[in-house]
Order: structure tokens, then sequence, then C-alpha cells
């Protein structure tokens, strides 16, 4: 076995080491509609969510409407806002549906029961959840919370929601088939609490059913 030292003295770090307040790495934003106590609708902005194959795990404040909301009533609609919907995203962001708003909030935050009004989105009738669609929002997927329980910090809970129903813009689907196209569409990017869109595409997958619009070069 060598015994020869990991790093020697006058090498220069690779890296440094920080302690950030944050991990947001840069995760697709979604909006999350969910049906209130007295049957009126919620709808709140997170980014984290990722899904595997027709699940789509969240990751919430466990002392959020939203939280609340799908331990009670467990359908959602799981929105996809487009890069250009950022500043809706933002109006949302110091926004809460819970009251009184509890005292784990960010600094600032306060209670809004109307929140599609306070983005100025329109709500579109979902077809097999209670929640509504965000009319705006280019992919909507209706789905029902199958478990809820807490993380291991307990601070978060984590949801895992079945996708029943997919909705697309058109215009992001490949004409005649159910694929996405990945050349129109961009997700919107949480990226250290600042918003992006997708750059230009770099190469694709071996695994990608997406037919080729243009090479790549
Ligand atoms: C872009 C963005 C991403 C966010 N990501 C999350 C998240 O992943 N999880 C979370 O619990 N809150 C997240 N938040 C904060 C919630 O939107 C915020 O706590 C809001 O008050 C929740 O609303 P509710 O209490 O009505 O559910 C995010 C906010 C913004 C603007």
């Amino acid at each position: 076995m060598s015994t020869a030292p990991l790093r020697t003295a006058t090498a220069a770090p690779s890296h440094i080491v920080i302690e950030p307040s944050i991990l947001y790495f840069g995760t697709p934003v979604v909006l999350l509609s969910t049906e209130n106590e007295d049957g009126s609708f919620n709808l709140a902005p997170i980014s984290s969510a990722w899904a595997l194959g027709h699940t789509v795990v969240l990751g919430l404040g466990r002392e959020g409407q939203t939280a609340r909301n799908l331990r009670s009533r467990p359908d959602v609609v799981i929105n996809l806002p487009a890069p250009d919907q950022w500043q809706a995203v933002e109006r949302l962001a110091p926004l809460t549906g819970r009251s009184p708003v509890p005292s784990t909030k960010a600094k600032g935050c306060r209670f809004e029961p109307d929140k599609f009004g306070a983005a100025g989105l329109r709500e579109e009738p979902s077809d097999v959840v209670r929640p509504p669609r965000v009319a705006e929002c280019p992919v909507q997927l209706e789905a029902h919370a199958e478990r809820v329980r807490p993380d291991v910090a307990g601070g978060f809970v984590i949801v895992e929601a079945v996708v029943r129903k997919v909705h697309a813009d058109p215009r992001i689907v490949v004409p005649g088939t159910d694929h996405v196209d990945p050349a129109a569409w961009s997700p919107l990017v949480y990226n250290f609490r600042h918003y992006f869109g997708l750059g230009p595409e770099l190469g694709h997958s071996y695994r990608t059913e997406t037919p080729h619009r243009r090479q790549v070069d």
C-alpha cells in the first residue's frame, strides 16, 4: 500500500471549504395547487421536486399550508412554469396560505388567501383531481400524494405524488407523439435563489426517444 501523502504541502488546493446557508444547486420550479380546508385553493412555488418514473418527490416546509393541505387532502397539481414566468413565481414567494402565519416562515411572509389572483395567474379546472391547474403553465401534472412523511431533520415533509394525468401545451410537444420536445421546452431553474432558463443543448442521452429536429454539432 502506498504511504504517499494525499496532497503535498506546496500543492495549491483544488477546492476551498465553504459553509453556504443553502444548497439550492439548481432545480426546476414547480407551482403546487392544493385544496384548503374551506374548499378554496392554494398555490405555492417549490424547487425541491424531481421525478422517479411517474412519482414526483416533493420537499415541503412542515408548517406551510401546502404540507398541511396534502396531509388531509392529497390531490395536487404540479404545474411547471416557463422561464419567462419567473416574476409571477416571485410574486408568490413572500406569501403563505396559512393564517396565522407560522413563526418559522421567512421574515416578511404574509397571509394571502387568493394566491392565483396575487400572482396574476388563471385557474383552469383539472380532469381527475380537485385543485385547478395553472392555465399559463406549459406542463401541468395532475397527481395524488400517496405518502406524506417527515424528513430526517424534522423541519420538512417529503411527499411522494403519483401523476395521473399530464397536460402539455402543444407547442412543446413533438407533433403526433407523446414526447415533450426538449428543444422547445425549458424549465424555470432556481439556482442558489436566482432564476435561470436552460442554455443551448449540449448533447443527448443514448436513451432519448425524441426524434431530432436538427443535428447538434
Ligand atoms: C422559487 C422558489 C422555490 C421554493 N422552493 C421551496 C421548496 O422546495 N420547499 C418549500 O417548502 N418551500 C419552497 N419555497 C418557499 C415557499 O414557496 C414558501 O414557504 C411559501 O410560503 C409556501 O406557501 P404555503 O405556506 O401557502 O404552502 C420556495 C419559494 C420560491 C419562490
